[in-house]
């Protein structure tokens, strides 16, 4: 399928199916997918926790509003996370980076401040997400996006050290009624002459 082709059929899975489990191999390479995510100067400010335990995901569906359901039915559950703590990613995510990066980071990200920086993580590990969840789509696996989730319960859940919350994507196979895809509820986006410019 073209890449066009895939943005028009993936959609956010409202209802899973509780049987659809993704096969090991495939969680292998969606890791191995989220550990090659871009990344400004490759600064990989993130962990990637993926979960298929039924009690943890269970505890989570607890602090997770609307998205209870979703956690509880999907087949796994992966929670993004951004590092904490600025001197621990200039000690160790900076130390593993060539001089050219250091220099970037020195000049246009630190001189933002400790709320700038932390910013400008947290867009590196959102552009991920896009990564992500265009690779599950590439891949025939069905996803929901969720940052309607306690981020406070999640790190206190998964005993997190050093990275919070930033949000969490459910993967599965949908429940084939599911109302939300794209052939009972068609895609709504704004048109094109709202969001491109062409000069
Ligand atoms: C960062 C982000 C957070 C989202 N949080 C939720 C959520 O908590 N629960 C949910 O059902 N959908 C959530 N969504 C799904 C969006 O509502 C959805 O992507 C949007 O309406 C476009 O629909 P589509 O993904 O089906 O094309 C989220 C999407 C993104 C990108």
């Amino acid at each position: 399928m073209c890449f066009l082709d895939i943005a028009k059929s993936r959609y956010t899975t409202k209802k899973y199916d509780p049987n659809g489990e993704i096969a090991d191999k495939t969680i292998e390479e969606l890791k191995e997918i989220l550990r090659l995510s871009p990344s400004s100067i490759n600064s990989q400010p993130w962990k990637f926790t993926f979960i298929s335990d039924a009690k943890t995901r269970s505890e989570l569906s607890k602090v997770s509003y609307h998205n209870e359901e979703k956690i509880n039915e999907a087949s796994h559950i992966v929670v993004f996370s951004v590092i904490e703590n600025v001197e621990d990613f200039e000690n160790w995510n900076l130390s593993h980076l060539p001089e050219r990066a250091f220099s970037y980071y020195n000049r246009m990200v630190k001189p933002k401040g400790e709320a700038g920086i932390k910013s400008w993580f947290s867009c590196q590990v959102y552009l991920s997400l896009g990564f992500f969840l265009s690779a599950c789509a590439s891949m025939g696996i069905d996803s929901t996006p969720m940052e309607g989730i306690e981020t406070g319960e999640y790190d206190r859940i998964l005993q997190q050290e050093g990275y919070k919350t930033l949000f969490a994507v459910a993967i599965g196979y949908r429940d084939k009624e599911d109302v939300n895809q794209p052939s009972i509820t068609p895609k709504f986006r704004l048109d094109r002459e709202n969001v491109i410019r062409t000069i």
